[in-house]
């Protein structure tokens, strides 16, 4: 990176990652494999405790599969010092914050992450849209703020969109640089706008995809032509791993739910078919048990469903579209 030498990057020798839900679990295990130990916060011991069992889930897994030893799984799980106060975070060199996609929120996670860590720990947001920036006026410290934008699945994605917002200084930049490098990810490193450059692409593709179901094809139509093109994953499947509530919280937080007639598009924007997925059936995805797809207990096998065939008739009907076969 032009003016930011990697000699300036910080070593890291313990981490912290506050909420342990899709992406925080992912995100620590990429740290733990290569022998950094991590502190993991939760708002409530039943979400640590919720949270805790699907990465030991996600390492037995490997282990059944031999390719992890019983050994390892044993020395991973005890680098994780699950806890729910903050006071855990007085030694670390580097937070990764992974909770909901809300400014409020999210800024009151970083005024706790000030309070208690030490001046020189980098304290970095897995946001996906929010404005990095604005995150660290709430801190004493927006020079050592950055975004660290993991792609999920966390522990197995390559990409990490490194987010400099115009305070961030040189030695926070060549450090998650460096650490990308170290967890095997390709650091791509980015500036704040909307999206950053990943969910930027993939929210036009979502405003495509969406107005193919509404004009008569269904989402695993659509994910198996997709995949028959070669993507790994069809984009409804992606939505349900994510989780569908990650684009509808920003859209919430912008008023979009409400007007959708504001929309990306300036008609309407098709995302209001997601948006009544997540807000009148709970559908997030994986996390739920349910979204564009059913999926039995613990399984990701996708099954369609016949309640969002209903309510993408219904959408398709609501704004006035003829479905063609
Ligand atoms: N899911 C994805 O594909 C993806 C990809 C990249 C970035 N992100 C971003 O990562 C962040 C987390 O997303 P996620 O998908 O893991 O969400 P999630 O809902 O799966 O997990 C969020 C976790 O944060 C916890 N939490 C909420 N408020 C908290 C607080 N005040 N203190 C401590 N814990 C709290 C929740 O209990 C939950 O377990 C969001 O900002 C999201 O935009 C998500």
């Amino acid at each position: 990176v032009p003016g930011i030498s990697p000699a300036k990057a910080k070593k890291i020798k313990k981490v912290g990652v506050i909420g342990c839900g899709t992406m925080g679990g992912g995100i620590l295990m990429n740290f733990v494999q290569i022998g950094i130990p991590v502190v993991v916060l939760e708002s409530k011991q039943e979400f640590l405790d919720n949270g805790m069992a699907i990465i030991r889930r996600n390492w037995m897994s490997s282990v059944k599969k031999r390719k992890l030893s019983p050994t390892t799984f044993e020395k991973y799980m005890s680098m994780i010092k699950p806890t729910t106060q903050y006071k855990d975070f007085s030694d670390v060199d580097l937070v990764i914050e992974a909770v909901f996609e809300n400014m409020k929120i999210k800024k009151e996670v970083f005024r706790n992450l000030d309070a208690v860590c030490k001046p020189s720990c980098i304290l970095a947001t897995n946001t996906s849209f929010l404005d990095v920036g604005e995150i660290a006026k709430s801190t004493s410290r927006p020079q050592k703020v950055v975004g660290t934008h993991f792609f999920a699945p966390a522990n197995v994605m390559q990409l990490l969109e490194n987010v400099r917002h115009p305070g961030t200084d040189e030695e926070t930049i060549a450090t998650v640089q460096e650490l990308a490098k170290q967890i095997k990810k390709k650091g791509v490193l980015v500036k704040v706008c909307e999206g950053f450059v990943g969910n930027r692409m993939f929210g036009v593709e979502q405003i495509e995809v969406l107005r193919v179901v509404l004009e008569g094809a269904t989402p695993q139509q659509v994910d198996s032509v997709m995949y028959k093109f070669g993507w790994a994953m069809g984009p409804f499947q992606v939505g349900d791993l994510s989780g569908n509530d990650i684009g509808y919280r920003r859209r919430d937080e912008l008023g979009l739910v409400e007007k959708p007639f504001n929309g990306p598009l300036g008609e309407y924007s098709p995302f209001f078919v997601t948006d009544n997925l997540v807000k009148q059936y709970n559908r997030l995805g994986l996390k739920t048990g349910k979204g564009w797809y059913d999926y039995e207990d613990g399984q990701r096998k996708p099954i369609p469903s016949k309640q969002v065939e209903e309510l993408i008739i219904a959408s398709s009907k609501e704004r006035g579209i003829t479905r063609r076969k």
